[in-house]
């Protein structure tokens, strides 16, 4: 009983310190922003009665009309203080309890809302109010908001009806000059000091905690101010400046900035091509960030050197230039964003740029060591095919692949990435076509060339006639294009050279009403050279129909003919083959199954036991369970 009552008076005492806490607080905030007419309202529960009335009579004499809205009570509800004060806040767990009544904080907070790092004060949106507010741009209405680094940063998607333009607006946290200049002189006492090794998360804790050590000698303790220059600070030292949220937006595709005084342009995956309401007007600080971004990919730009092509930490891919020699407008670069997770071909199906009999047609062919090239426009997603298409490569093959830049990701470890080097101060350099010879001579089962451009092309057809499985990408939009770029200068690949390519895919980027969409136009196999004519024969296996947009089979494969008689099949062992194929990706599609973690081993499992993987299939269609 003794101890009960005991409990209770623990409980009593501490919820009596925490209320003192919160009204010291409040008390501080309203001198902070110097609301004298707050402090009566604040003083009248706490302080002694002799000073009560006199703080009455100075608010009366001061603004008596604002008082009422002034309260403590009000003000205390308005920073959620009041279930800090019951301990509410700490407990509320659930996404309702967090935005209730805090529905006008937009975009909505969520249980991110809430930042704890150990060592920091815990900020909480709902108690401290918001980092970021959104100004509005007028004659704009909003489309779409939502977290890109949640709770520093959102996006606002504008439109403006009279002139149907549209704004990428970021909103992050604004900071005042000395705020400003407090950043400043700890990102200049941060750099150097971050450690090379180390997870990401763990780089963050260190920053964070070596920024509330500079913090704490400046008696700088409040949440929100805290949290808020950690925020840019990790954002300068760890992440990409002023682009690290759209490097965070999984939305955007692309990234560019082209030049001086003119918004930085997006390429987003629901609003196609958009400016924001980023530009760089500071020549300096434009050139400098073009040369860290440089530095970050391992690459060297200088004005004697303006032009780079590198690949970023995270992946993604850079072309950058310096100066305004090459580029009149000043230093650019263009991000192509990193896929985070790389496509599958179920990605593919869910996308509608291939349909499930397409990608079997073309599983047959990788399975049967067959030569494929992904042919198209700019960004139609040649790279991204490429990479699913992988997925069917017999999981122990030896692969080998040659980029300009890092974009390619296989999950077999039978594999040796080779990137391009550039001469910098008096190296070698070291070329696709360099690296094609040499890679010859590692016995590659799987060869794979990022993008044919030069001379690289004929080195591969010639790898393609001297029985090497070959993949590659190609710019062109039809197959005259296709076949004259092969043709033609710096590729020169000799014309009789050209039908040891096996399936092209041409794909391109389309409209379906307003909708932007990737689609495969055709599929077709280069079938020779026709005796009489000396042409190239093509013959075209799947067609897109733009106006149902479905894909119809529109010749018979010469190729799986081929492989039918080679692997002693019937016609009526193909077609199983291809169905169930079809089948499998099919399933995996309506599932939504597309993660490449998830795919990688079920393709895997099919290589090992097909009949198992298959049976089982059958299995979960007659039962209808996984
Ligand atoms: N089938 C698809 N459906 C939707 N988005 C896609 C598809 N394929 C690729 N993408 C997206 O399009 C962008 C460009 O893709 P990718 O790099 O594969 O294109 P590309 O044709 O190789 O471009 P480039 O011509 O620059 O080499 C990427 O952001 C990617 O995520
Ligand atoms: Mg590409």
């Amino acid at each position: 009983m003794a101890e009960k009552e005991k409990i209770a008076s623990d409980k009593k005492t501490m919820r009596k310190k925490l209320l003192r806490i919160e009204k010291e607080k409040v008390s501080s905030m309203l001198k902070k922003t110097s609301h004298k007419k707050l402090e009566p309202k604040e003083v009248k529960k706490s302080g002694p009665k002799k000073r009560r009335t006199l703080e009455r009579k100075k608010i009366r004499k001061a603004k008596p009309k604002k008082r009422k809205k002034l309260t403590k009570k009000t003000l205390l509800k308005k920073r959620g203080a009041k279930k800090l004060r019951l301990g509410a806040v700490e407990e509320a767990s659930t996404v309702g309890e967090i935005t209730k009544g805090f529905e006008k904080l937009k975009p909505t907070p969520t249980k991110n809302s809430v930042v704890s790092i150990e060592g920091l004060p815990t900020y909480n949106m709902i108690v401290h109010g918001p980092m970021a507010v959104f100004p509005g741009v007028p004659g704009y209405r909003e489309l779409e908001r939502y977290w890109v680094d949640e709770p520093f940063a959102f996006v606002v998607v504008l439109e403006n009806p009279e002139t149907n333009t549209r704004l990428y607006y970021l909103v992050e946290p604004v900071l005042t000059e000395s705020e400003q200049d407090l950043l400043d002189t700890i990102v200049e006492r941060m750099r150097g000091s971050i450690p090379y090794v180390g997870s990401p998360a763990d780089k963050e804790k260190f920053l964070a905690k070596k920024v509330m050590g500079f913090l704490r000698t400046l008696e700088v303790s409040d949440p929100k101010l805290v949290h808020k220059i950690v925020y840019f600070v990790r954002r300068s030292c760890l992440g990409y400046g002023e682009i690290d949220p759209l490097i965070k937006d999984p939305n955007i595709e692309d990234i560019s900035c082209n030049g001086l005084n003119t918004p930085l342009f997006l390429y987003h995956r629901k609003y196609y091509n958009i400016p924001t309401n980023l530009t760089f007007t500071d020549a300096q600080r434009l050139n400098s960030f073009v040369i860290s971004l440089a530095e970050r990919s391992g690459k060297m730009i200088s004005f004697g050197r303006p032009t780079v092509d590198g690949t970023l930490p995270d992946g993604s891919r850079l072309q950058a230039t310096l100066g305004d020699e090459v580029t009149t407008k000043g230093s650019t670069f263009t991000i192509r964003k990193f896929a985070k997770e790389p496509f599958t071909p179920v990605h593919l199906v869910k996308y509608g740029t291939y349909s499930p009999e397409m990608l079997a047609y073309l599983w047959l062919m990788v399975e049967n060591k067959k030569n494929l090239m992904f042919i198209g426009e700019t960004a139609c997603g040649k790279t991204s095919s490429l990479n699913a298409i992988s997925l069917f490569i017999p999981p122990d093959a030896k692969i080998v692949s040659l980029e300009e830049t890092r974009e390619l990701t296989f999950y077999q470890e039978n594999w040796i990435p080779n990137v391009t080097r550039e001469a910098v101060g008096g190296e070698v350099p070291i070329t696709l076509y360099d690296l094609l010879r040499q890679a010859l001579r590692q016995r590659p089962e799987v060869l794979v060339v990022g993008e044919v451009r030069g001379q690289e092309g004929l080195v591969l057809f010639q790898a393609m006639s001297t029985g090497h499985t070959c993949y590659s990408t190609l710019h062109a939009n039809t197959v005259e294009d296709a076949v004259n770029r092969l043709e033609g200068a710096p590729i020169n690949v000799p014309h009789n050279m050209l039908a040891a390519l096996d399936v092209a895919c041409f794909q391109s980027i389309s409209y379906l009403g307003k909708r932007r969409v990737r689609r495969t136009n055709t599929i077709v196999e280069f079938a020779g050279l026709d005796p009489a004519t000396g042409g190239l024969r093509i013959n075209e296996v799947f067609r897109w129909d733009p106006v149902r947009d479905k894909y119809d089979k529109t010749g018979d494969s010469m190729l799986l003919r081929e492989i039918m008689q080679a692997r002693g099949w019937s016609q009526a062992d193909l077609e199983r083959e291809l169905t169930e194929r079809a089948k499998l990706i099919k399933y995996l599609a309506d599932r939504d199954i597309v993660r490449y973690e998830d795919v990688a081993p079920i393709m895997r499992n099919f290589y090992a036991n097909p009949e198992k993987l298959l049976k089982q299939l059958k299995e979960v269609k007659k039962t209808g369970r996984d």
